[in-house]
């Protein structure tokens, strides 16, 4: 049976090893410095390590890397050198420079890399993404993300959540970005404001982006942390249950033939008439789901046990990850940036 080990026993991480063991998947080990740790470890009944080095010499069958962005690199080419197979907490690397070199290090030893992009995971996502592909909405015209939430103060008393590189556009705006890659495509080109005024903070506290497709598609796209509203994934999916749940979406595709509204799945079509004066009918996809974090680890032990492929694979991180850097180039330029091959 494979056997997980654990890195980074935070915020993220103990909801990883709660889904390992929802999933089946024996947790082989949490490595983590903070002492703390050790009884996080002694719940699951399994060894605690102070280091990553430590956990793989004791050979475990993968690592779900949750540590800090800035330690991604570092964690996943020391899994990627002995041959363990990784998933790697978004985003996959503080940098593109760094996510290329574990993209570039997975493809060279063969060691498969995976991205924790969860929202891929979702049941409602898939369904959206088949009848996307399937034409329900026509051809896709245009799309509008939002994250607005407001983190409390305390959340920002853990020092690297302060440091450049943590702002709401790498920590959260990326998920939306990848699950917009996911339905709509390649990135062409990004414009895109930020700014801090509410917090002051090194950070952006909020932005708003315009994102150009391949395809034509156009998006805009609104993040803040720093407001108070129902309008995020977070709030809307009720995937997590930390969040309060709200009965909003915070994703809308609209196409020549229908519009979708995401996670609640609302699919709007008026029967192919294109006609203003045709009453409009609504279709609720349906989001039939395990946690999406579960979803994700048994599809890490099935790429691991060589029966599947990668649902989010790290060149699929790194995509996501080069798109947002051009958002956040184009936030100090002030021009149209786009992301580098
Ligand atoms: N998928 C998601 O929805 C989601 C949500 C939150 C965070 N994240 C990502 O997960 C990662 C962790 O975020 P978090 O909010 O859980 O952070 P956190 O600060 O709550 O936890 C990080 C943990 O890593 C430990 N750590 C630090 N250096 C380490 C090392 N070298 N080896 C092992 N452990 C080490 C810390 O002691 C801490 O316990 C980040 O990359 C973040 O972007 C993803």
């Amino acid at each position: 049976m494979t056997r997980i080990a654990v890195a980074g026993a935070g915020l993220i991480g103990t909801r990883h090893l709660d889904a390992l063991r929802l999933a089946g998947i024996p947790v082989h080990s949490v490595i983590d410095p903070d002492p703390s740790a050790a009884d996080i470890a002694a719940r699951h009944g399994v060894p605690h390590h102070a280091d990553l080095a430590a956990a793989l010499a004791t050979r475990p069958d993968g690592v779900i890397l949750s540590t800090p962005n800035t330690h991604h690199r570092d964690g996943a080419l020391a899994c990627i050198a002995v041959g363990v197979p990784v998933l790697v907490e978004k985003p996959l690397a503080a940098t593109v420079e760094d996510a290329r070199a574990i993209v570039a290090a997975g493809q060279a030893a063969g060691v498969p890399v995976l991205t924790g992009h969860y929202r891929r995971h979702q049941g409602v996502v898939a369904a959206a993404r088949e009848r996307i592909e399937a034409g329900a909405l026509g051809t896709p015209v245009a799309a509008h993300a939002m994250f607005w939430i407001a983190k409390p103060d305390g959340y920002f008393d853990t020092a690297w959540r302060r440091a450049p590189g943590a702002g709401p556009l790498l920590v959260n705006l990326i998920h939306d970005l990848d699950l917009l890659r996911f339905l709509l495509g390649e990135v062409e080109s990004v414009r895109a404001i930020a700014s801090n005024r509410v917090r002051g903070f090194e950070n952006e506290d909020h932005a708003a982006a315009l994102i150009a497709f391949d395809s034509g598609v156009i998006c805009t796209a609104q993040v803040s942390d720093a407001i108070v509203a129902p309008w995020s994934w977070e709030m809307t999916s009720h995937d997590n249950p930390a969040y309060p749940p709200t009965d909003q979406n915070a994703l809308w595709i609209g196409g020549t033939h229908g519009s979708l509204a995401l996670p609640r799945g609302d699919l709007w079509d008026d029967g192919g008439r294109r006609d203003w004066m045709t009453p409009i009918r609504r279709e609720t996809l349906t989001r039939a789901t395990p946690d999406p974090l579960v979803a994700q680890a048994r599809n890490f032990a099935d790429v691991i046990a060589g029966r599947a492929t990668p649902v989010c694979s790290g060149a699929e991180g790194l995509a996501t990850l080069a798109a947002l850097d051009a958002l956040i180039r184009a936030t100090r330029s002030g021009g149209v940036e786009r992301p580098t091959p």
